[in-house]
């Protein structure tokens, strides 16, 4: 409460605005004005008046009501009102008539007292005094909770943002975390076995030649043992060992590419940036994201059409870039599985997700994945980018991906992400990136506050 008292305390000096036809009444209204400290303004008509209030802005005005030959005081009070800049100054009409409907009419107005004529000096400086108190006072509050009411906003946006981050933050650790963990599970006992193909190989290859010797060497073979060939098939057994054990080889070589590509996409170790390949990770998530290639319903295959250009190692957070791709390239895919139930593509114009990289300038990249799903409705393209904005049913959609995803691009890597979508034909995300973050942050300009270019 103190804080309010002591800020409502009156300006050194307040300016008076008198507003009258009558030279005595400006005189006896100026004198007194003048020598109780106020700075006086006069205006003797009301058009003198409104022209006045366009070049300065008075703490509170006095008004005559009779000014005969132009606008009279009602009139001045109205436009003071309506005019922007001057509708909260306190006005206090002065009027000769002592008749209650005129004085009920100009509080009405929007005057916030009057006074009679002829005037009473310590009745016109007592109710001044009290209308500039309550003015300033006025003033500071509505100061007060506009600065109150912006704190707020304040602290909701930083909660807002702390709960992505925390969330973030748990998403990608957790994920991050899985899928290492699975890869680091399948990758002792693929080792396992990778390693001991090669000697399971040298084995097979000697005792099958050794077979080959000793039928060699006995060619009268007993009745038993030729039954036994017969029903073991030997020479198709022969036949078909090596390339048994070739098929093999080229399976466990797959799941050592895909546990190496978990492990490229987890990159938990990664917590500094580091110049990658920025194809590998799209490659990494693409196979991660393998299984959601094909339509849920029915049996359509969504194609990846890929244009990859010839790009220099980028600097950046490997994981946290492969977790855009992810939210981008899920999102695709959610599009197209919905375009698909609802019948949105024609037969002839197959469902596909189409990857561009290209370098653009001495210092930049571009990463475009685009779409040929439903599009995005013009009324929330303006809102895709919010934190929590999504359309997607309870538990299928956070509406985090894509803030995510804008923070991880533009905040962190100072990159840029926009999206264009028309409905009905696609979306296109387009990820901009510097192929070396800057050092001096500080001299960056602030990210900007149009997500997306439409
Ligand atoms: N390729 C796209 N095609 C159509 N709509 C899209 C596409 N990408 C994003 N959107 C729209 O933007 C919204 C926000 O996307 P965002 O990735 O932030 O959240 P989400 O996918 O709904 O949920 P989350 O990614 O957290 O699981 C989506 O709900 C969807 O309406
Ligand atoms: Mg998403």
């Amino acid at each position: 409460m103190s804080e309010l008292i002591i800020a409502a305390e009156m300006p050194p000096t307040s300016t008076i605005l008198v507003v009258d036809d009558t030279p005595t009444n400006i005189q006896v209204l100026f004198d007194l004005l003048d020598k109780s400290g106020y700075q006086v303004a006069i205006a003797k008509s009301g058009e003198a008046a409104l022209k006045c209030l366009q070049r300065h802005i008075p703490d509170l005005i006095l008004l005559d009501v009779m000014m005969p030959g132009g606008i009279d005081g009602f009139e001045t009070c109205q436009q003071i009102k309506a005019m922007p800049g001057t509708g909260d100054i306190p006005i206090i009409f002065m009027t000769a008539l002592s008749d209650p409907v005129n004085r009920i009419k100009g509080l009405h107005l929007g005057a916030v007292d009057y006074i009679t004529k002829p005037i009473q000096h310590e009745e016109v400086l007592a109710r001044m005094n009290v209308h500039l108190q309550l003015h300033h006072l006025k003033k500071n509050l509505e100061q007060q909770v506009a600065a109150r009411t912006a704190a707020l906003h304040q602290a909701l946006e930083d909660l807002k943002n702390t709960q992505v981050q925390l969330v973030h933050g748990e998403k990608m650790s957790s994920l991050g975390q899985l899928v290492a963990g699975i890869a680091h599970e399948i990758n002792n006992p693929v080792n396992f076995i990778y390693g001991n193909l090669k000697p399971a190989q040298d084995y097979i290859h000697d005792l099958l030649a050794l077979v080959d010797l000793l039928r060699a060497e006995n060619p009268q073979l007993s009745a038993q043992v030729k039954e036994r060939i017969e029903e073991i098939d030997l020479d198709f057994l022969r036949a078909d060992l090596p390339r048994l054990l070739q098929s093999m080889t080229v399976g466990t070589q797959r799941i050592r590419d895909l546990v190496l590509s978990l492990r490229n996409f987890s990159r938990l170790d990664e917590s500094e940036t580091k110049a990658v390949d920025i194809h590998e990770g799209l490659e990494s998530t693409l196979l991660i994201l393998h299984n959601r290639f094909k339509a849920k319903a029915g049996t359509v295959e969504f194609t990846v059409e890929k244009d990859y250009g010839d790009l220099p190692l980028v600097e950046c957070y490997p994981s946290q870039l492969n977790q855009v791709f992810m939210n981008i390239l899920s999102n695709s895919l959610d599009a197209l599985d919905e375009a698909i139930a609802h019948h949105l593509i024609p037969p002839d114009h197959p469902p596909q997700i189409r990857i561009q990289t290209k370098r653009i300038g001495g210092d930049r990249i571009c990463i475009v994945i685009a779409d040929n799903g439903p599009g995005i409705d013009e009324a929330i393209q303006g809102k895709i980018f919010d934190a929590f904005f999504t359309t997607k049913p309870i538990n299928k959609g956070t509406g985090l991906g894509l803030s995510i995803s804008y923070q991880i691009i533009v905040d962190k890597h100072h990159g840029q992400l926009r999206c264009y979508s028309t409905p009905g034909q696609g979306t296109t995300m387009e990820i901009e990136l510097p192929i070396l973050i800057p050092s001096n942050h500080e001299t960056l300009l602030a990210p900007t506050q149009v997500h997306s270019v439409l």
